[in-house]
């Protein structure tokens, strides 16, 4: 029996994990506590280790768990900026889930977009105290507006066709534009055209704060700015600006530079300390979910098969490891592509 010890559980990781996990005689020992230095002793005894987006895979907590030999990391998650590869190279082996619904996403930007552009957040809370006033409640219609999507990957493409079948016109902005029947345009273009920007790209050097003070400086105003992505795309300080000078019309977000230490979790009882969330949630018009896009039960059986599959392959004789993050040539993503056996 193969034994995993599940960092950071949350009640919604279990069913499909045991599901699962019994179908291949695979033993999840569920630890709630996110995965560090102090708690990297829980997973003495285990073969590998299950982390997600918030748990610290820094070089001490990989030596440890290697002295209490762990052979692999699997990560339930496609990010994988939290895991120090360089360190686990020749040591214990990483896996990651490269994708599990990327309509789960984009559907769930588009969700916040009707919510943020037809009010219904506030008609929600109205009309359960009896309140059937429509003032403030005005809308308008997205059928003729034009979306700028940034990012055209496998989430993007989606988002470009939800928006396509409300009848607006699409344009977008990709570091790597492909043949595929999207209109590419220049950033700058996309911030000054756009009537709703969706971003859909990694976080990278190149695209931390890629929505600042300039940038918001070029948009239209009234402009609909949606994060589904991760949030350090955004300076929120400046969003927090061009709300309140009236430029931003509307924000919907999914992520926050700073939400390590506070999505995911119950704060509500709590005095709030980041201000500037603080200030944004206050607004009437930003939309704020707690990193809960990836968050349906397809994605949720997508994950937990992948994960199962990717650990099973460790232990297959054909010398691969699914979905293994290598580090052998220094080069993550030309690794994965010409890989033929296991990182080492
Ligand atoms: P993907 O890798 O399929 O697509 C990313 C696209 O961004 C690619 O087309 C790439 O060429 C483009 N890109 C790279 N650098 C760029 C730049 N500097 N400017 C513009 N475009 C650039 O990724 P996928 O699956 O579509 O995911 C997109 C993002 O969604 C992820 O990076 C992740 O941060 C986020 N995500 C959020 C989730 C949530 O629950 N909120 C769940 C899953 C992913």
């Amino acid at each position: 029996m193969i034994k995993v010890a599940f960092y950071d559980t949350k009640e919604y990781d279990k069913p499909s994990f045991e599901r699962y996990g019994a179908l291949f005689d695979m033993q999840f020992r569920f630890v709630e506590s996110k995965l560090n230095e102090d708690t990297a002793a829980l997973a003495e005894g285990c073969d590998a280790v299950c982390v997600f987006v918030n748990d610290d895979v820094n070089a001490a907590v990989i030596d440890k768990l290697y002295r209490y030999g762990v052979k692999l990391i699997a990560l339930r998650s496609a990010g994988y900026n939290n895991v120090d590869i360089r360190a686990a190279f020749g040591k214990i082996h990483v896996v990651h889930v490269p994708a599990y619904s990327p309509y789960a996403v984009a559907e769930h930007a588009a969700a916040l977009l009707l919510t943020s552009v037809r009010r219904i957040h506030k008609a929600y809370n109205r009309t359960r105290e009896f309140n059937f006033s429509l003032n403030g409640l005005t809308g308008f219609d997205l059928h003729g507006k034009t979306a700028g999507v940034i990012g055209t990957g496998k989430i993007g493409r989606i988002f470009v066709d939800i928006c396509r079948g409300f009848g607006m016109k699409v344009i977008a902005y990709d570091l790597y534009p492909s043949d595929n029947g999207i209109d590419y345009v220049p950033l700058e273009t996309l911030f000054a055209e756009s009537d709703v920007i969706s971003l859909h790209c990694p976080l990278t050097d190149g695209t931390k704060h890629m929505i600042d003070d300039a940038a918001i400086g070029k948009m239209k105003k009234g402009v609909v700015i949606i994060n589904t992505s991760r949030g350090a795309l955004i300076d929120a300080e400046a969003l927090l600006g061009g709300i309140k000078s009236r430029k931003v019309g509307a924000a919907c977000l999914d992520v926050y530079e700073e939400e390590a230490d506070i999505f995911f979790e119950d704060r509500s009882g709590h005095i709030m300390d980041d201000e500037l969330l603080s200030r944004l949630i206050s607004m009437p018009n930003v939309i704020v979910t707690s990193h809960q896009a990836f968050l349906t039960e397809d994605a949720l059986n997508n994950i937990a098969e992948t994960t199962v599959k990717n650990i099973l392959s460790y232990y297959s004789n054909d010398g691969m490891c699914d979905n293994e993050l290598c580090y052998r040539c220094g080069n993550i993503e030309r690794c994965r592509n010409d890989r033929k056996q296991r990182c080492f």
